[in-house]
């Protein structure tokens, strides 16, 4: 069941959005070479709780710490620790916060100093396929709209998109339904839903240069390419509105 979000639930969410918007950009600013992908999850945690947020990814089913840090073919849920950024990494920082009982969730991936021309276009096209998706998050537009737009950008560009994770509706849970994939198949057609204003989604393309299989490390958590070819991720939470969404994390 899809709950439907009011304007003042909208507006704690707002503040939700705005700490993870901050810590984000805090991100893009300290991360690169010699950094530890654990000194970035200190940093970031120490200033979400700061804010008066809780980091909702640490105790999420055992998940150990308050960030996701994926280098390279790590697509999601890479865990933070000693390994040390090297020049030329993309790395996919993903982070979820609750604020007053309501939860946004955003992630970006950033180069590490120069970063091969594939690698470059790869972030742009993820970005870009965001940006269309958020577009097409509007009210009468059809959630299946919101995943083609994804997948026939993104597949237009030379890339795959990753199948076995999805988007998802936010709100006091992190994950709420519907389910958002990244490209259609048979089954979103049948459960189809038709937008309607106040719906509120984590809209996150997770894309690949190769194919698109995935596989989870021994850690049970890091999720890879089975090619193990570059992999980047763009994500923000958005409130579903008649001229498409308004983004709660920017
Ligand atoms: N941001 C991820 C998502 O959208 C959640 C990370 S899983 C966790 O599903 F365990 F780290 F929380
Ligand atoms: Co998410």
């Amino acid at each position: 069941m899809i709950v439907r979000k009011s304007e003042r639930e909208i507006e704690i969410m707002r503040k939700a959005g705005r700490i993870v918007a901050d810590a984000l950009a805090m991100v893009s600013e300290v991360a690169r070479e010699g950094v530890s992908t654990e000194d970035l999850n200190t940093k970031l945690e120490e200033y979400v709780l700061q804010k008066g947020g809780i980091p909702v990814f640490k105790g999420y089913r055992g998940y150990p710490k308050s960030i996701c840090a994926s280098i390279n073919e790590e697509i999601v849920h890479g865990i933070p620790d000693q390994r040390k950024l090297s020049n030329g990494d993309i790395l996919s920082v993903d982070i979820g916060v609750e604020f007053n009982k309501y939860v946004a969730d955003a992630a970006i991936t950033i180069p590490i100093g120069e970063i091969s021309e594939e690698a470059k276009s790869l972030l742009r096209v993820c970005e870009e396929s965001l940006n269309k998706a958020i577009e097409n998050a509007c009210t009468n537009n059809k959630l299946s709209d919101v995943s083609r737009s994804i997948q026939e950008y993104v597949e237009g560009k030379g890339f795959a998109v990753i199948r076995d994770y999805t988007g998802h509706g936010i709100g006091r849970q992190m994950h709420e339904d519907p389910q958002i994939p990244n490209f259609v198949s048979k089954e979103l057609l049948k459960a189809d839903e038709i937008l309607l204003q106040g719906m509120a989604l984590a809209i996150e393309p997770m894309i690949c240069v190769g194919k698109y299989d995935t596989e989870v490390l021994g850690n049970k958590w890091t999720v890879v390419t089975k090619d193990r070819k570059l992999s980047a991720h763009f994500e923000h939470t958005v409130v579903v509105a008649e001229n498409g969404a308004e983004i709660l994390t920017i």
